[in-house]
């Protein structure tokens, strides 16, 4: 018999396997341990509570599935802190996963509305769904949620559904293993001055190619790169016409690792386009990641509806929430320009990094856009070029 200990998210209280007891070097939960559970994930379940509420504000949601479900946190905190009449189904294929989770579950008496199934996720989503399908599955896997996509798009609704996906697979994604990334990914990743938003993209364009072979569309509501993941929450609905004009959206980035430049090329309309260093001496070869989904990941009317549903119960969640959510609304409208990590320029062009706002200033006098970005607080994202940003920054320096 495993020993449960109590925990507290948001507003909820459950139980799970003693995470100290099975905490590695760096405070990370071991795999191995009875039932798993992971407290530095709470900010990713706190804005899925969030990005759920505010979905529901516009769709129907009648039921929900969460195929990995461990001790059945995420989906008892979605039952317990988003209000609707739905229904969830939880399944893992640990069995002492489906015991606690069951008895979290009866603890809030949410026998009625929830049940939960020992199985393995694929198998469960495609025959689970059969009779009624779901209008939100939330893939939060150990490493990469791709195994999982095909069978939770084909579960999902056809008249739309809302896809959360968790990737902690960083190393493939950010460019130390290219070629693992395009075995999973379809696409290269590399390593760029705006890595962790390649990893967004790769995990998106994945997306887009496995609904576009089932006939589906795909709206990006948001995206999250925080600690050691990334995280997308996506409407995917059937549309082949949508999902033909959306072949436009998959590119490729190319990257000069010494002058920065960089170039995002539709694969669809690929012209061999001469790349326009913008440093003298800079080595001939560049360097590629993609295919790759180019097009938005925010969508502004999302965003600020989670905002809102967050203002009504603040103290509810963790203290870093608002200030993601905030400056998701403030880079939402320039994520066409891949954000630039300034320590990164610094580092190329041999500079002292001056304050991050005083290159926005710096950049916003000479009538480009600048904005912060969730990303990181090191990097900014405008819509000017890299010479432009560089010689911002050697007038602050005086380099
Ligand atoms: C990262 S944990 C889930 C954590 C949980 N979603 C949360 O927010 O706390 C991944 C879970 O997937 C389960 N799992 C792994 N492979 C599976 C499979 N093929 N089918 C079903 N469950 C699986 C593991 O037992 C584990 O509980
Ligand atoms: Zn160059």
């Amino acid at each position: 018999m495993t020993s449960l200990k109590e925990y507290t998210e948001g507003r909820t209280t459950f139980l799970t396997a003693d995470v100290e007891e099975h905490t590695a070097e760096k405070g990370q939960p071991t795999t191995d341990m009875p039932v798993f559970y992971n407290p530095r994930m709470r900010i990713n379940r706190d804005l899925s509570v969030l990005f759920l509420g505010a979905y529901m504000k516009d769709h129907d949601v009648k039921l929900i599935c969460e195929p990995l479900a461990g001790s059945g946190v995420r989906s008892l905190r979605y039952l317990n802190e988003v209000p609707g009449e739905y229904d969830a189904l939880l399944c893992d294929v640990n069995p002492v996963a489906i015991e606690t989770a069951t008895k979290n579950i009866e603890r809030y008496g949410f026998q009625d509305r929830a049940r939960v199934l020992k199985g393995d996720a694929k198998v469960l989503l495609m025959t689970e769904s059969r009779g009624k399908r779901f209008d939100f599955v939330d893939i939060d896997p150990f490493g990469s949620p791709v195994p999982y996509l095909n069978a939770a798009i084909q579960s999902l609704n056809p008249k739309g559904g809302l896809l959360g996906l968790t990737a902690t697979d960083m190393p493939a994604l950010c460019g130390v293993y290219p070629k693992v990334a395009l075995r999973k990914y379809g696409g290269l990743s590399t390593r760029a001055p705006f890595v962790h938003e390649l990893a967004v993209r790769l995990l998106l364009g994945r997306v887009y190619s496995i609904a576009a072979m089932n006939g589906c569309s795909i709206k990006p509501l948001a995206v999250l790169s925080t600690d050691h993941y990334i995280r997308a929450w996506i409407h995917v609905k059937t549309s082949r016409t949508e999902s033909n004009a959306q072949a436009d959206s998959i590119g490729t980035v190319r990257l000069c690792r010494s002058c920065l430049h960089t170039e995002i090329s539709p694969l669809r309309d690929y012209k061999d386009s001469v790349f326009e260093h913008k440093r003298e001496n800079c080595p001939a070869d560049t360097t590629y990641a993609g295919p790759l989904w180019t097009g938005s990941f925010f969508d502004l009317s999302t965003l600020k509806s989670a905002m809102l549903f967050h203002n009504e119960e603040s103290s509810a969640y963790d203290k870093r929430v608002p200030e993601l959510l905030e400056l998701m609304i403030e880079e939402h409208g320039l994520v066409m320009y891949p954000y630039m990590d300034i320590h990164e320029v610094c580092d190329a062009y041999n500079m002292t990094p001056p304050k991050r706002s005083d290159i926005m200033d710096g950049l916003i006098t000479k009538g480009y856009q600048a904005k912060r970005t969730h990303f990181r607080s090191t990097a900014i994202r405008t819509d000017a070029p890299i010479d432009a940003i560089v010689s911002v920054i050697r007038n602050l320096t005086g380099g």
